[in-house]
C-alpha cells in the first residue's frame, strides 16, 4: 500500500462529512433531472457488464462511501455487500442499512468469495502499483468466471505518469488535498494484461469538469 493511498485515506477520515456534502452540493448544483441521467447511465455500465452473472448474484463494491452504488445494485436485484475502510463512510453505510464489511483492498484479504466487484471512482487515488496490488487481491475473492468493474480517470494518452495532490476547487472541496492518479488507456491494460483478468468491456468518458475516465469490464476467466 502506497503513502498515497494511506495519506489519502487519512483524509477521508477526517474530512468524510464534507465528502458528503460535496456530493449533496453536487446534485444541487447539477440538478436532479441531469444527476439522475447520469447515474442511469453509469448504472447501465455496471448492470450491462455484470449481466452474464445472473440478477441474485453476490457482489462486493469497494469504496462504497455514502452507498449510493451499492443501493443501486441492491435495488436491481443483485445480493450486494457494501464495503469501505474509512470509518466515517462505514457508519453512513450501517445507518443507511447496507451492512457493510470494512475492507481496504490493499492490505486486507477476507475469507470470502464473490461473483462480482465493483470498484468505482477508487482506484484514482492509486499508484500503478497499488493498482496491480488490488487487480491481484481482487482476483483471489472472484469466484471463477467472476467480473470486475472498475473506472479510473484520464489526462489522455502520456497520463499513466501524470499524477497530483490535489483539492478540487468544485462541489469536491474538502478543505485537504489527496491524492489523484491518471492513467493512459495503455498503461491500464499493460496492467491488465500482467494479471489473470481479460478484457471484455472498454469506455471512454469525458466529465463536465473536462478529466476523462476509462472504464473497464474485466473478466477473472482465464
Ligand atoms: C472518490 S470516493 C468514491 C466513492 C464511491 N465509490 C463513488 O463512486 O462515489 C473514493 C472511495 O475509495 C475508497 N478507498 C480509497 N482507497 C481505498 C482502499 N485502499 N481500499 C478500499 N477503499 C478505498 C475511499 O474510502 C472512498 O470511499
Amino acid at each position: 500500500m502506497s503513502k498515497e493511498n494511506r495519506d489519502t485515506l487519512e483524509v477521508y477520515e477526517k474530512l468524510f462529512q464534507e465528502y458528503f456534502n460535496g456530493t449533496k452540493r453536487r446534485i444541487k448544483n447539477r440538478g436532479a433531472e441531469k444527476t439522475a441521467i447520469k447515474a442511469k447511465l453509469e448504472h447501465s455500465f455496471w448492470f450491462e457488464g455484470f449481466k452474464t452473472l445472473g440478477n441474485h448474484a453476490d457482489i462486493l463494491e469497494i469504496g462504497s462511501a455514502d452507498g449510493l452504488g451499492a443501493k443501486a445494485l441492491a435495488e436491481y436485484g443483485f445480493n450486494v455487500t457494501a464495503s469501505d475502510t474509512v470509518g466515517g463512510f462505514i457508519d453512513e453505510l450501517e445507518k443507511n442499512g447496507l451492512n457493510p464489511i470494512k475492507y481496504n483492498v490493499l492490505i486486507d484479504h477476507p475469507d470470502c468469495q464473490f461473483d462480482g466487484v465493483l470498484a468505482w471512482h477508487v482506484f484514482v487515488h492509486f499508484t500503478p502499483n497499488d493498482l496491480k496490488i488490488a487487480l491481484k487481491n481482487i482476483h483471489s475473492i472472484l469466484r471463477p468466471e467472476g467480473c470486475l468493474i472498475f473506472d479510473v480517470q484520464t489526462r489522455g494518452e502520456k497520463s499513466g505518469e501524470i499524477s497530483e495532490w490535489i483539492d478540487y476547487d468544485g462541489d469536491y472541496h474538502l478543505g485537504a488535498k489527496r491524492f489523484f492518479q491518471y492513467y493512459s488507456e495503455s498503461a491500464v491494460r499493460k496492467i491488465i494484461d500482467d494479471t489473470d483478468f481479460k478484457i471484455i468491456k472498454f469506455e471512454r468518458h469525458n466529465s463536465d469538469s473536462g478529466i476523462g475516465w476509462l472504464r473497464f469490464v474485466v473478466s477473472s476467466e482465464s
